[in-house]
């Protein structure tokens, strides 16, 4: 102890004893510090400006989308576990696994594929006979067929959702597919329509949507842009929606109208510049005998050369993926470019169907079925993503996050009769509002956040209003270390409280486990007013939603 005390009275000056110069030097040395700091402290707070009187588009709620491909674990022991299994469930289908989805509302469920979709054979998967096969992309594992058009139908229903299809324009043909879709639509008394009630549902299906080929430059077949535009517009003529309450009489629209969404670009390549093109040239000329009403766009956050770990990482991988994931904005400008060229109506939406984290896979998992651990980073990354959806909602009016369960950045996780919901499930429950609710324009100075040589937005937001007139916002601090004082500036509306839920947690890898499934979890937020003011303070690295009333 005494050494301590002589060490430390070493260090402390001695005032009574010190000459006027060294005080004056220690004053001027406190006041340079605090002018230092000032900035750094001013730079805490941000104003975020809404002017509820200014509206755009319709934040389509098909940006909050799923995909569920028959990869790994994602839809065996995901979705199903079979009628015998002593894990609950309904048909087939897990009850826990449908109660977590039916709570973040999924407008629409991508199926079978990805590259399952262009190997897979409709009829493998009906009646009481499945054929049993190989699963070539995916760990070549046995694919039993047993979830197949109808078990997918009844999870679809049993989740209050809705089905998009993707055809097998690879391997399969025209022909095929024109007769899955009239097995699963036609109202009348088809040879394929009652096969479809013999196998137990004789009302005809709906199919909201429409994949006409998956990745037909790659895995999908490799195509040409000219070979894959030919082969769609065959599939857009002939693969037809036969569902009585789909049908759209001569020059009227119905909402329920099938969207039939064209294969887009993937990523930053070159190729796909001419891609886009090629199909969007074709769509500005097309006959009255084809059409489109959407092209998809794929793209993950991923370094394909060195794969981030989703588990043990620190600030600067943190850093690292999210600078990375902002790139989609910069993707949606380009494709969106050449989509104005070609339907400056904007017509066609631009339907990111395949989007999210993609790291190595889990130790000792199997390589081929893309398991990884779903950490706070994921959730900020998911917000800036559904961000960046909601700023573009006038041309992106559809994306479907990969994928839905125990596959890349997934939902929920399961391990046999246990379940695990992700930070990116939390995410996508404290965006419900916004699912169809209109885009009002947000200004606000986001400030930076470096990290190494890495600088970022520190700040992001959002705001929305519903059908009756209530004002969301979103607000996400990308700053892993400083909390942000947000000063709400709200005209066109009274602002007098704000409340809500944030998602944190204590680090930046933090994870929900079925041991600890409650590390990331939402808990409630209020803004306070101070002097007229409004204003909420977020903690750092946070996804928050708030209500304005
Ligand atoms: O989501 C995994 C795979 O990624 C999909 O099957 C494919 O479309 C994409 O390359």
């Amino acid at each position: 102890m005494a050494l301590i005390f002589k060490k430390q009275s070493q260090t402390v000056p001695d005032f009574k004893h010190g000459n006027s110069s060294s005080i004056h030097c220690i004053l001027l040395c406190f006041f340079l510090m605090l002018a230092l700091i000032a900035p750094a402290l001013a730079a805490d707070k941000v104003e975020i400006s809404v002017d509820a009187s200014k509206t755009g588009a319709t934040i389509n709620r098909n940006l909050f989308g799923q995909f569920a491909e028959h990869l790994g674990h994602g839809i065996y022991d995901g979705i199903w576990v079979g009628p015998d299994s002593k894990i609950p469930n309904t048909r087939g289908i897990r009850n826990d696994v449908v109660a977590a989805l039916k709570a973040i509302k999924v407008p629409n469920v991508r199926w079978p594929g990805g590259c399952f979709a262009d190997g897979y054979h409709w009829r493998d998967g009906i009646g009481p006979h499945r054929n049993v096969r190989l699963n070539p992309d995916w760990g070549g594992v046995i694919e039993p067929n047993t979830f197949g058009t109808h078990e997918f139908m009844d999870f679809i229903d049993q989740i209050g959702s809705h089905a998009y299809v993707s055809v097998n324009l690879g391997s399969g043909t025209v022909h095929e597919a024109a007769d899955w879709l009239e097995y699963m639509t036609a109202g009348q008394a088809t040879t394929l329509a009652k096969e479809r009630g013999t196998n137990g549902h004789p009302a005809p299906y709906k199919v909201a949507m429409l994949g006409i080929g998956n990745e037909s430059w790659d895995c999908g077949g490799n195509m040409s842009p000219d070979y894959y535009t030919s082969q769609m517009k065959d599939y857009s003529h002939f693969v037809r929606n036969y569902n009585p309450a789909q049908q759209v009489a001569p020059g009227q629209e119905n909402k329920e109208e099938m969207m039939k969404i064209a294969v887009g670009p993937g990523g930053n390549e070159p190729r796909f510049v001419d891609w886009t093109e090629t199909v969007m040239k074709a769509y500005q000329h097309h006959s009255w005998s084809w059409d489109i009403n959407g092209l998809s766009m794929h793209n993950y956050t991923v370094d394909w050369q060195h794969k981030y770990a989703s588990t043990g990482f620190g600030e600067t991988e943190y850093a690292q993926v999210l600078k990375s994931t902002l790139e989609m904005d910069g993707l949606i400008n380009k494709y969106s470019a050449i989509m104005d060229k070609y339907d400056p109506q904007k017509k066609v939406a631009l339907v990111v169907d395949e989007w999210g984290s993609w790291y190595a896979p889990l130790p000792g998992s199997n390589p081929g079925f893309l398991v990884q651990q779903n950490s706070l980073r994921d959730a900020v990354l998911a917000a800036l993503n559904l961000n960046i959806f909601a700023r573009h909602a006038d041309r992106v009016r559809g994306a479907n996050i990969a994928q839905m369960i125990n596959v890349l950045q997934a939902m929920i996780l399961t391990d046999k009769e246990k379940m695990a919901l992700t930070p990116t499930y939390y995410v996508f429950k404290m965006y419900v509002p916004f699912q169809d609710a209109t885009f009002v324009p947000v200004t606000f100075d986001a400030g930076t956040y470096k990290h190494d040589d890495v600088s970022l937005p520190r700040v992001d937001a959002i705001a929305a209003k519903n059908a009756s007139g209530k004002l969301w916002l979103e607000i996400t601090n990308v700053d892993p270390n400083e909390a942000a004082e947000i000063q709400l500036n709200v005209t066109g509306a009274n602002a007098k409280s704000a409340v809500g839920q944030t998602l944190t947690a204590p680090k930046v890898d933090s994870i929900n486990t079925f041991d600890a499934p409650k590390t990331v979890v939402p808990k409630p937020i209020s803004g306070k007013v101070e002097d007229g003011k409004l204003t909420v303070t977020v903690e750092p690295k946070s996804v928050t939603v708030i209500s304005v009333e």
